[in-house]
């Protein structure tokens, strides 16, 4: 049994109305006790223009509110775009940076995700940071070089990252969406190899960093990926949009030893 918190985060991704938020909301308050929320860091990540909503939503409730991206520049002339302090107004105490979504249809590299995640974390946000291979990429093994190199980008924030404020995300792009999960050994295999790297480009606080996988999390399979030794909690798409399931993944990260 490690020390670390076990961490569900749910990324509504692009979905969502004021009135389906609504009751989505108030069935996540309905069920998130306080033992619930003690035990695991909940939280929830809508699209930006519904965030006031769930703040106000999420009120006392323990639930935790993230955004879904940051921009990399702190403020000024950028049409468009949303700076960490602004989310951190609204409430957020996360941000999801360089979900694989972003690096692939929008073209976020390396470094972006890097500045993003600094900006975040400047802003007194938590970042959760994802990384993760391709298909392509693991049939040709090189998941290890896919994710070294993902990782070597963040160095620059290994310095500023508290350990409660800084989760990285495994999301293989293969499992995202399409119901193909990794198996919790080829998860654990990856993030024991995040951990090993994080520590070695100057993450001293790697050993109590939480590692959480994403990619297809259901309430059947949630338990058997979180009881494995390094991973803490998932990063949920699909499941979050559920009530039900999604809190049902929570409590399998309560139970969950590893
Ligand atoms: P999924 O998405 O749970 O729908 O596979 C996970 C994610 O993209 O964060």
């Amino acid at each position: 049994m490690n020390s670390r918190k076990p961490f569900v985060a749910g990324n509504w991704k692009m979905h969502g109305d004021r009135a389906g938020n609504e009751r989505l909301l108030s069935a996540l308050v309905g069920s998130a006790d306080a033992g619930l929320v003690a035990a695991v860091d909940v939280v929830v990540c809508p699209p930006f223009p519904y965030l006031a909503q769930a703040a106000a939503a999420l009120g006392r409730s323990g639930i935790g509110l993230g955004a879904q991206n940051v921009a990399s520049w702190e403020n000024g002339a950028y049409t468009g775009e949303v700076s960490a302090a602004m989310l951190a107004d609204l409430g957020c105490r996360w941000a999801i940076v360089g979900h694989s979504e972003r690096r692939t249809l929008l073209g976020e590299d390396d470094s972006l995700v890097a500045a993003k995640g600094a900006r975040a974390l400047g802003a007194g946000l938590g970042a959760i940071v994802c990384i993760g291979e391709t298909l392509e990429e693991r049939e040709q093994e090189r998941t290890e070089a896919v994710l070294a190199r993902q990782i070597e980008a963040l160095a620059p924030l290994a310095a500023q990252a508290r350990e409660e404020q800084f989760v990285l995300a495994y999301e293989p792009v293969w499992a995202i969406g399409t119901g193909r999960t990794a198996s919790p050994e080829q998860a654990q295999a990856a993030h024991a190899f995040i951990r090993a790297r994080l520590a070695a480009v100057g993450f001293a606080q790697a050993a109590r960093l939480r590692i959480v996988y994403g990619g297809s999390v259901k309430p059947s399979n949630a338990r058997s990926l979180f009881s494995m030794p390094d991973i803490d909690g998932g990063l949920i798409g699909g499941a979050s949009l559920s009530a039900d399931d999604f809190m049902a993944i929570v409590r399998a990260a309560a139970l969950a030893e590893g």
